[in-house]
């Protein structure tokens, strides 16, 4: 056990602390994302101490905090153009940059990697600290490991006090999310982790960004804190798919026979009295849901509920920071509660000549198979009247599929209203038909999403057969998992 100190924000106080952080002492302090739990990011026996008050696996890296830009120069090999222009625009704020790091840091900060990560937050008590103590200050959430991180000054308390030699109380975190993590230490920029500055907000800067924030089961994780279950509370908690009105049916109905918490928006309602009710603000204000979220989840655990059930979040802005973290504290598992079969099915591509005939192909052929019933088609976001490639019908009947006739559509209002799952080939997509369709947002989903897959089916368009096959290799690869996953969501045959 250690003899924590506690200290507050004003100028006397943080003095103290950052003598402490220069003595290669532990001290948890606040920043706009969340409580960071800081040490000399230089001395390898300070950062050991990190690592013990948290009990983390010590292969997962930290991040590196400063007051000034200029302290970059020393931590790095290098500074990328795009790194710059994010510099200039984000900081300081909630955006993590991952650089090829110099030799001036330790691997144990590092996690064994070649890189660093970098961040220079915007928190007034954050950036006199880090000022104070004119060192740079690697910090990971101060949360114990596993845990949702800490947000306010109490839940702090509860997983550090005796952990750390101090402690600074800052109040609420304002944003409510840790920080936006982005690699640009390669080629082409990699988000690892969503945030406050959204994939939007730095692409406009930078161009295109690849989103990597989960990884596929026996994949090694470019970012080692991607493996980690993160933001659990102790009680399970599962996401709900479905309209409002059956999730709320399905909660009430389960809160006959078990004690359940749910996480709400401020424009919910019908719900039991058994129910145990948190709101994350109002649903047309994801900030607001970031900056809860953690404190929300924490609370509801010392509700006694046996289960904390949450509603599905939209994929894109700050919505994103918010998902990701509820996805993870879920175990990554979305229960369906629609008790609606999918009787349409709609694929959609670019051009309706390739990618989305094929599907259409393959998920009539399985479904037949499976001695399943739905109605399934295809359209294109772009389409001239065409009919199916010549490599698309080659590749499907080498695969033992015969095609069905076909020509090219463009896809109509009336067809996204009427398919009860549409299934597109690339995110890009994605975003296009929900762009068109905002209130449709809960049938529209990637083909590789609905899969639990993660990479899209790119455009095999002008090629070969050969990548005509790998194509619709992939397609049938991902129907066949789907189908795995939500046979019963399709009617039997008869029926
Ligand atoms: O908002 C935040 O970023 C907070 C506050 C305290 O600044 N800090 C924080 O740190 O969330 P932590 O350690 O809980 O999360 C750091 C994340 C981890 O997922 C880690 O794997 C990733 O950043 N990371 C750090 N260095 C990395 C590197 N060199 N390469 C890839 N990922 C890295
Ligand atoms: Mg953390």
């Amino acid at each position: 056990m250690k003899d924590t100190q506690y200290f507050g924000i004003s100028d006397q106080d943080l003095q103290q602390a950052a003598e402490l952080l220069k003595q290669g002492k532990t001290v948890v302090f606040p920043t706009e994302t969340v409580y960071g739990l800081g040490a000399d990011a230089r001395n390898t026996g300070a950062v050991s101490e990190i690592f013990s008050a948290k009990g983390r696996p010590s292969d997962n890296p930290l991040i590196v905090h400063i007051a000034h830009r200029e302290q970059v120069a020393e931590l790095v090999k290098e500074i990328p153009e795009k790194a710059k222009i994010l510099m200039d625009a984000f900081w300081p704020g909630p955006l993590t940059l991952i650089f090829r790091k110099s030799d001036s840091i330790p691997k144990s900060v590092t996690g064994g990697l070649d890189t660093v990560a970098v961040r220079m937050p915007q928190n007034a008590v954050a950036a006199k600290l880090l000022e104070y103590a004119g060192i740079p200050v690697a910090a990971p959430s101060a949360n114990l490991s596993g845990k949702p991180s800490p947000t306010t000054f109490r839940y702090v308390k509860q997983d550090m006090d005796g952990r750390v030699d101090g402690i600074i109380d800052g109040g609420d975190c304002a944003v409510g999310v840790e920080s936006t993590v982005l690699d640009i230490s390669g080629e082409r920029p990699v988000l690892y982790r969503p945030g406050a500055v959204t994939v939007e907000m730095l692409e406009e800067k930078i161009g295109p960004v690849r989103i990597v924030s989960h990884v596929k089961q026996g994949e090694q994780p470019k970012s080692p804190g991607l493996k980690y279950k993160h933001y659990a509370p102790n009680t399970p908690v599962k996401l709900l798919h479905g309209s409002q009105k059956e999730c709320t049916d399905f909660i009430n109905e389960q809160s006959k026979t078990a004690s359940v918490g749910v996480l709400v928006f401020d424009e919910f309602a019908g719900f039991s009295d058994r129910v145990k009710t948190i709101s994350l603000g109002s649903i047309n204000s994801p900030e607001t849901a970031a900056q809860r979220l953690f404190t929300a989840l924490r609370d509801m655990d010392r509700e006694n509920v046996s289960v904390i059930y949450a509603p599905e979040i939209p994929d894109k802005g700050v919505w994103r920071a918010v998902r990701n973290r509820l996805y993870r504290a879920a175990g990554e598992t979305i229960v369906s509660v629609s008790e609606k079969y999918w009787k349409k099915v709609l694929f959609v591509c670019t051009g309706n000549t390739c990618r989305s005939p094929m599907a259409e192909a393959v998920m009539r052929a399985r479904l037949t198979e499976l001695r399943k019933d739905a109605e399934v088609f295809s359209r294109g976001l772009f389409a001239n009247g065409l009919p199916m490639s010549y490599n698309a019908v080659l590749a499907l009947r080498d695969m033992g599929i015969e095609p069905m006739e076909h020509r090219s559509a463009n896809i109509t209002s009336e067809d996204i209203a009427s398919s009860d799952l549409i299934l597109t080939m690339t995110e890009n997509h994605k975003a296009m038909l929900l762009a068109a369709a905002p209130e449709e947002s809960g049938k529209i989903m990637t083909l590789s999403e609905w899969a639990k897959e993660s990479a899209d089916v790119s455009d095999p368009y002008g090629g070969d057969f050969e990548e005509y096959s790998r194509c619709l290799n992939q397609i049938n690869d991902y129907i066949v998992k789907g189908l795995n996953l939500y046979a019963h969501k399709f009617s039997d045959c008869g029926k």
